[in-house]
């Protein structure tokens, strides 16, 4: 028999297993009141229209739907699309070399690593971060420079000194790029202010690095007020947009995008074009055609009252059930997550054992940071759950945490 280890590439050995996956599996198991995944309630998604749709794409368009299609993806979503941003977003003038329709925006993360990252390349990330994008950056051998997450965005601060420091390095070049999520932060629920986001795209330029805008949760607005993306406010410049059709329409089409400079675009589709030909042409057409009857931000509005109802629940209980001192909780006006910090002496991960014995899970705060330190901070996810489930998880959490 080979000897496997000397087979596996270097890359190979630098994947981690996820935490998250490993942690749900367990509690999957059981009978249990899960604040675990991220996964959207099944209840949003527009099951019929979608099945119409299908069956005509799949009848009428067969020549299309059930064909190879091109790497960068389907003329039709990616005209859609473009059109949304228009109206939507405020976003003008994209055509469609500035769109690559990728599996997922995970995919469009990975792609991103592919052709920006070499093994002495920095990125930068906020901590805590999104755990699917380091893994996607980790593979390919970056070092991460971190940023404190705070209560309106990355620390604009450290952001700034971080930069100066390279610069006076003489390392600036090796820095490609800051990955941020400014609407409702998985995990922390926070929102990048406006003031954070001119800062971010003058540090951004005056450094020449690139912003890489992930906004998967940007439409599942709940309250306030909605702020302009970066991209928008930087017009287009220096600034990679990428999105998702997953927690808007379905996560199971698995259709995402990334949105900016066409040089980027044609780039990412040749890493693309080695990695899977192109993004199923099925589900592609499925979300133009259902894009094209015009009913998505009804349905967005109808989704959003389910989750806000979620959310308000979950903070009410919370403030019922776990008011221990030196506690506090984001109060996210979007997005489907709300991070919890416990005080500092708490071991999430640990607790998350007796948690589980309870009968409740989440995810303890250290996956959501690369260095995997201790944490007292957890992520609690509202859109699963029932609300009187989430009323019960939150009352047994709250024992646990006195106990
Ligand atoms: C911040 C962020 N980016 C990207 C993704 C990946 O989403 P998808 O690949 O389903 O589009 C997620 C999923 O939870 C996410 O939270």
């Amino acid at each position: 028999m080979v000897k496997l280890e000397k087979l596996f590439s270097k890359m190979s050995k630098r994947m981690k297993s996820s935490i998250i996956r490993e942690l749900l599996r367990d509690a999957a198991n059981t009978s249990i009141i899960s604040f675990g995944g991220g996964a959207p309630d099944p209840e949003t998604f527009d099951r019929n229209a979608l099945a119409e749709v299908a069956q005509k794409v799949l009848l009428d368009e067969y020549k299309v739907s059930l064909q190879y299609g091109a790497t960068e993806g389907d003329p039709i979503l990616k005209s859609e699309y473009i059109k949304i941003l228009d109206e939507r977003n405020g976003i003008k003038g994209l055509r469609q070399e500035n769109m690559l329709i990728t599996v997922g925006s995970q995919q469009a993360l990975d792609l991103m690593g592919k052709i920006f990252l070499d093994e002495d390349s920095y990125a930068m990330i906020s901590h805590p971060v999104y755990l699917g994008a380091a893994s996607a950056f980790r593979a390919y051998g970056p070092k991460f420079i971190t940023i404190d997450l705070e209560d309106d965005g990355m620390n604009i601060n450290q952001v700034e000194d971080a930069l100066k420091t390279l610069d006076k390095r003489g390392e600036i070049s090796k820095l490609k790029f800051i990955y941020t999520v400014p609407n409702f932060h998985n995990p922390a629920g926070v929102t990048m202010s406006l003031e954070k986001r001119r800062a971010l795209i003058e540090m951004a330029r005056k450094y020449d690095v690139l912003i890489l805008e992930d906004d998967p949760y940007g439409e599942l607005r709940y309250e306030g007020e909605r702020l302009p993306n970066i991209y928008k406010l930087a017009n287009g410049e220096g600034v990679m947009l990428l999105n998702t059709m997953s927690k808007v329409m379905s996560p199971g089409l698995r259709v995402g995008m990334i949105v900016g400079d066409e040089q980027i675009v044609a780039r990412a589709s040749l890493a693309k074009q080695g990695a899977d030909l192109c993004t199923p042409t099925l589900t592609q057409r499925i979300a133009a055609r259902y894009l094209q009857k015009g009913t998505i931000f009804n349905r967005i509005a109808q989704s959003a009252k389910i989750y806000k109802s979620k959310k308000d629940r979950m903070l009410r209980a919370l403030k019922d059930y776990v008011s221990i001192d030196g506690t506090r909780w984001t109060k996210p006006e979007g997005g489907l997550f709300i991070w919890l910090h416990l005080p500092e002496e708490y071991d999430t991960m640990e607790i998350f054992s007796k948690a589980k014995q309870v009968g409740v899970a989440y995810i303890p705060g250290s996956a959501f940071y690369i260095d995997d330190r201790k944490s007292s901070n957890l992520r609690l996810s509202f859109c699963l759950p029932t609300e009187e489930q989430i009323e019960e998880g939150i009352r047994r959490l709250g024992k646990v945490f006195k106990s």
